[in-house]
């Protein structure tokens, strides 16, 4: 397969607000692409494939934790920061994959999990054998395991408390994720020192920014639930203090799975920033929500509180990553409907979450696929796809834990799926092969041959949106619908008046949940007889009546992208 890229100057663009713009593809290397023939996927086979994400519009990748790691947790349990696991590659490679990339102007963030490490890591052998040796400190070590009693468990699944017995120091070691990974101690400023030394060296190798894995956890208190405790918030800070003296452009992102009130914390303020993003855990389960209840007021709401952000920040928005669809942050309520419609198999549930793709979420409708992706495209914030989404990749509910969306890319019908040369029983997870995502069905090669399939009406939407920086830089205005499973809003940007010459825009985004054709009125007051125009052929509307309303039909669970106002050119 042979891709041509669009004609462009190589090497990063300058531009200081680029994560805003972009499109993200998060791409867990040991998944992608194997070119050793070992099973696993490694640093060169992602290589091998940056024209791919460069043809289907990708800005930036995240990967996911490629560190030196007993892979107990996907690789989230580092045992060396300043080493690459050799399965992956080496840090050669590892150089050669930001330079590919920067040539495509692509970047690179990857994860860096701070709060806590393997117990593997030198740090913890050394703080276990020896408490008053100089690692003696670096993890949080208590006599008892009754400190504090009112953080929850997040990994419901497999731990029972947050404290685990260490019989080599005769202590109780705090760990808010597995029992094999031990907390960093952040009350301990040699901890502060070391990380930072970490961040330095990955910032030194070129990447553009960092995923701040489970950062709400860094510190904990007697009184408080040990999530977004105030000293999290100042390490913050001080680390983006850091970086904007240090390595300006370069962006940190906060994997915060909180309350919308909590998460917006994470910007910081103008004066005092945190993080440039944030995830958008508010919104995700809502957009799953609104699909299956018809209704769009959850969203509504969620959108109408959630968008005062500090200059510059931005909301990183998805449908599904390496993780379970996580149902924390919403109420029990909720959380039992949402079990109902998509994990009706208890296997299908981890934790407090659901462990499936986006296309079995979705039961492969293509509507709904469409509809969720164009939630994603518009929506206020910069798209994180996941690898595979783009083709509606399966899952395999029978791997433990996470594995279940964890299985490896399908590129082609052909052996492994073209992943991999290695002898089947050799994969590292087995490829799906499933009634419905078998991968001699669902692959790169035969959607790419079909210009209707996913894969076309995917790229196409991401040329779209990075035609219209409203998109990515514009706010947003929730509008007043009369039927409750259509949603409208307006993304409106004043133009950038930059060298990037942004002409100021309006786009008109409207989505219907209905399972059934609708009509419905949309309030436009100020926009009265305004022309409307498809974003995507250019067809004319209906303009807003005189009156300030809109009046629409939606086919069945469809949405519309229209420019509002007078066409330019
Ligand atoms: C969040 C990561 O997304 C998840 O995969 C991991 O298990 C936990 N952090 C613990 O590191």
């Amino acid at each position: 397969m042979t891709f041509t890229a669009p004609l462009t100057l190589p090497g990063l663009a300058l531009d200081p607000l680029w994560y805003r713009r972009a499109v993200f593809y998060e791409v867990m290397v040991r998944s992608f692409v194997d070119s050793n023939g070992d099973g696993a996927g490694d640093l060169q086979g992602l290589i091998s494939k940056l024209d791919y994400l460069q043809w289907l519009g990708i800005d930036a990748l995240w990967i996911p934790p490629i560190f030196d790691s007993p892979l107990r947790d996907g690789g989230y349990d580092i045992s060396d920061y300043h080493n690459i696991l050799p399965d992956f590659g080496t840090i050669d490679d590892f150089r050669e994959l930001v330079t590919k990339a920067h040539e495509r102007n692509m970047r690179i963030v990857i994860d860096l999990p701070l709060n806590h490490t393997s117990d593997q890591h030198p740090w913890f052998q050394a703080s276990r054998a020896d408490p008053e040796g100089p690692y003696g400190d670096f993890y949080v070590w208590s006599d008892t395991d009754e400190k504090y009693p009112n953080v929850r468990i997040i990994f419901t699944d497999y731990e029972e408390s947050n404290w685990t017995f260490d019989a080599e120091r005769r202590q109780f070691y705090w760990h808010r994720f597995f029992s094999h990974q031990p907390d960093l101690n952040f009350e301990n400023p040699a901890v502060h020192e070391a990380v930072f030394d970490v961040i330095r060296f990955w910032m030194d190798l070129g990447v553009d920014g960092f995923r701040l894995d489970a950062i709400p956890y860094l510190y904990e208190s007697e009184e408080g639930s040990g999530e977004s405790e105030p000293e999290t918030h100042e390490f913050i800070r001080v680390l983006r203090r850091m970086m904007d003296t240090e390595y300006p452009g370069r962006v940190m992102i906060a994997e915060a799975n909180q309350w919308p009130a909590e998460v917006v914390e994470y910007f910081g303020t103008e004066e005092d920033p945190e993080c440039h993003m944030a995830f958008d855990f508010p919104v995700m389960p809502r957009i799953f929500y609104s699909l299956r209840s018809q209704s769009a007021a959850e969203l509504n709401r969620v959108l109408s509180e959630t968008t005062e952000t500090p200059e510059g920040a931005g909301w990183g928005v998805f449908l599904r990553n390496h993780d379970e669809l996580t149902l924390e942050m919403v109420s029990e309520e909720y959380r039992q409907a949402m079990y109902g419609w998509y994990a009706y198999d208890p296997r299908m549930r981890v934790n407090i979450g659901i462990r499936r793709r986006l296309a079995p979420l979705l039961d492969n409708s293509r509507a709904e696929l469409e509809l969720a992706h164009a939630l994603l495209f518009s929506l206020p914030g910069s798209p994180f796809l996941y690898y595979g989404d783009e083709i509606g990749m399966g899952d395999n509910i029978w791997l433990p834990d996470r594995d279940a969306s964890r299985t490896p890319m399908q590129w082609t019908p052909d052996r492994n799926a073209g992943f991999s040369t290695a002898d089947p029983g050799k994969l590292f997870l087995p490829v799906v092969q499933s009634l419905v995502y078998n991968y001699s069905l669902v692959n790169v090669e035969s959607q790419l041959a079909q210009s209707r399939s996913l894969l076309h009406w995917v790229r196409n939407v991401i040329h779209v949106r990075k035609a219209h920086p409203a998109f990515g830089l514009g706010g947003v205005r929730v509008l007043e619908t009369d039927h409750e499973s259509v949603l409208a809003f307006v993304r409106e940007y004043a133009g950038s008046g930059t060298q990037f010459g942004d002409a100021p825009e309006r786009v008109l985004c409207v989505f219907s949940f209905a399972h059934n054709p609708v009509s419905a009125r949309i309030r436009l007051d100020g926009d009265n007889g305004q022309p409307l125009w498809d974003l995507f052929g250019g067809g004319a509307f209906p303009s807003v009546r005189d009156d300030g309303v809109l009046e629409l039909t939606l086919a069945t669970q469809s949405f519309y992208w229209l420019h509002l106002g007078d066409r330019r050119g």
